[in-house]
């Protein structure tokens, strides 16, 4: 998907310990500026049932182990009813439950029961496209009259370019009312061809930003907005907590339907690509998002939008958040210090930056520059290889990868900003891409085979136990392959590892809660030239004490040394925080004596989080 993330960013920047007492989220008024959000895929968490897919029941019964993990709220990717092209992003049915994962009361009670471990419930809202068999395109594409028949983006075509007698029709070229037709513009889709679609029914294209079975909603007609947002509430009234928004910016498409510049690529598929300054991040997006907004808040109890947004810097990132007479997404996805590549200005996925200098810059960023709004950092989600791969190369030793990764959770739980945790990467799950055509499940793998080889590497079942199919199901034949590490890499067997990254998450999310300097601290950078470690410190409120944290990012031992005094803090000594790296690891030189200097040296990629005394 890395090239799919940059096609959109570049459009967007054209266009615009561990047993503690958790705070029950009812009472506390701003619960997700604090949030630690978990997404479940929920084909791949848990299988009750034996048919090799997961369902909710297999949520529920994980409840237990995902309160103990320490989080706020579960994302939970689309469960609807859907033909699962897109594996639930095509949806046909926005009330109710697709029968493989259960059904509404099973959907209630996994409800009811994450509230009983005060665990909130976040949906997956669709919103730009449906199924092509939702009943709505269904009816709408029955004939040009039908009531329904402008709730999508219909087009005529334009004539097509004079060919031969007896030549055969271009790609795309069909006959119409009027002659043959072409689609009216260039416009390409982000999953590859064109975004154009022939009906025969009506003689006219559709256009789809996804796959051609997920036909885009034609939100200029107000009927639309109305149905959708019956849609939310219904979903509200239940108890859910809010939204995780999906492709939110591609809601609207310019009306004049002019051609979009191109970028100069072929997409896998071997069709030019469009860059979406068109079809993406429309001012009409934020005023959609304004009323939607109205509603959700209208509902007590906080509740929330999440969206999915990829931006290029963190001025675009701001305008998300709409302002305070028009608010618009609560926690928009600040994906920069996760997939921002240093130095080319884009997202890309594929070869993140694991430096100092890029995790200050938008730690910082995000802090100084979002006025007061809460960022939500992400490393993972369904649609990117893990951040275990992406921050570490084949020749790390599993040791090192394992350091990198807890540098990551520290990251991302030590903070100001909320924090977005894609399951599996609490015990470090890998990406098991596909080697074979025949074993892809993800269409645009199939047909971008092998340039493209699709999600499904990010999308393997959950290993819980050493045991067959890793504990997710009975069923040898799960819908993907149970990744090869699971004798290892699994929730029981981590269980019983001290050190293991389950159990650094575990008790960093614990910290988190807890710890008054990381639940509401200022945050200050030290050390800020320094290019291989880099070092925070989270400021205390009244009678509490400041956090230091310093992440050693090189596969080299590094000695550093912080003037705290400068930031204001003196320093008597320091506690290791999180074990069993504990202080008598590190050399600290100083450290108890005036003038409140620091000397460290950390070995490679440590993470060293400290109570400054
Ligand atoms: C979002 C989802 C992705 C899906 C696409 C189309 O990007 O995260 O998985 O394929 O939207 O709905």
């Amino acid at each position: 998907m890395r090239k799919l993330l940059l096609t959109l960013a570049t459009a967007l920047a054209l266009s615009a310990s561990a047993s503690a007492q958790k705070t029950t989220p009812a009472t506390d008024p701003t619960w997700w500026r604090h949030a630690v959000v978990y997404e479940i895929y929920p084909r791949s968490f848990g299988d009750t049932n034996g048919d090799g897919i997961g369902d909710l029941n297999g949520i529920t019964a994980h409840l237990p182990y995902l309160e103990k993990l320490g989080i706020d709220a579960i994302w939970l990717a689309p469960m609807y009813p859907s033909p699962q092209v897109d594996f639930g992003y095509d949806i046909s049915n926005y009330t109710a439950i697709d029968p493989q994962y259960g059904t509404l009361a099973n959907f209630d009670h996994l409800l009811a029961a994450a509230k009983q471990h005060h665990i909130r419930i976040v949906l997956d809202m669709v919103m730009n496209h449906t199924s092509d068999k939702h009943p709505w395109f269904t009816e709408s594409s029955s004939s040009r009259t039908n009531p329904k028949s402008d709730w999508y983006i219909w087009n005529d075509g334009i004539p097509a370019p004079k060919r031969a007698a007896n030549t055969p029709p271009g790609p795309n070229e069909h006959h119409g009312p009027h002659g043959w037709v072409v689609p009216p513009n260039n416009w390409s889709s982000l999953f590859q061809g064109s975004a154009w679609e022939w009906v025969e029914s009506r003689q006219q294209f559709y256009y789809h930003f996804f796959y051609k079975q997920q036909p885009d909603l034609n939100y200029r007609n107000p009927a639309v907005e109305k149905a959708m947002f019956d849609a939310v509430r219904f979903w509200l009234d239940r108890g859910v907590s809010g939204f995780r928004l999906d492709a939110i910016t591609t809601l609207y498409e310019d009306p004049s339907l002019r051609n979009e510049p191109l970028t100069g690529h072929l997409d896998a598929s071997g069709f030019p690509e469009s860059n979406h300054t068109l079809t993406s991040g429309l001012p009409e997006v934020h005023t959609f998002l304004q009323r939607l907004h109205n509603l959700v808040a209208s509902y007590p109890g906080q509740r929330m939008l999440i969206g999915e947004i990829y931006t290029p810097d963190t001025t675009a990132l701001r305008s998300w958040y709409g302002t305070a007479d028009k608010p618009e997404l609560e926690l928009p996805m600040d994906t920069l210090l996760g997939f921002h590549k240093e130095g080319a200005g884009i997202t890309d996925s594929s070869n993140p930056t694991l430096t100092a200098a890029h995790f200050r810059k938008y730690i910082t960023e995000a802090e100084t520059e979002l006025d007061g709004h809460t960022p939500l950092f992400v490393f993972d989600n369904h649609d990117n290889p893990r951040s275990w791969d992406r921050f570490t190369t084949p020749t790390e030793t599993f040791e090192q990868k394992e350091a990198l990764a807890k540098i990551i959770a520290t990251v991302l739980y030590t903070t100001h900003a909320a924090s977005l945790i894609y399951y599996g990467a609490e015990i470090g799950m890998k990406t098991h891409t596909p080697t074979r055509r025949e074993d892809v499940r993800d269409p645009i793998g199939i047909t971008g085979w092998p340039k493209e080889k699709g999600r499904d590497g990010e999308r393997t079942p959950m290993q819980w136990t050493p045991g067959p199919q890793a504990g997710f199901s009975t069923n040898p034949h799960t819908w993907l392959p149970i990744g090869d590490d699971y004798k290892t890499v699994n929730v029981q067997t981590e269980s019983a590892v001290p050190n293991s990254l389950l159990h650094w998450t575990e008790s960093l999310t614990a910290l988190r809660r807890t710890n008054p300097a990381l639940h509401d601290g200022g945050i200050i950078m030290l050390d800020n030239t320094n290019p291989s470690v880099l070092s925070y410190v989270r400021t205390a409120p009244a009678n509490a004490h400041p956090i230091l944290i310093s992440l050693n990012m090189t596969s080299q031992p590094q000695t550093i040394h912080l003037d705290l005094a400068a930031a204001g803090i003196s320093v008597h000594g320091l506690k290791s925080l999180i074990g069993p790296q504990d202080l008598s690891t590190f050399t600290c030189k100083d450290c108890p004596q005036p003038p409140f200097t620091t000397d460290l040296t950390l070995p490679p990629f440590a993470s060293f989080i400290a109570e400054v005394q």
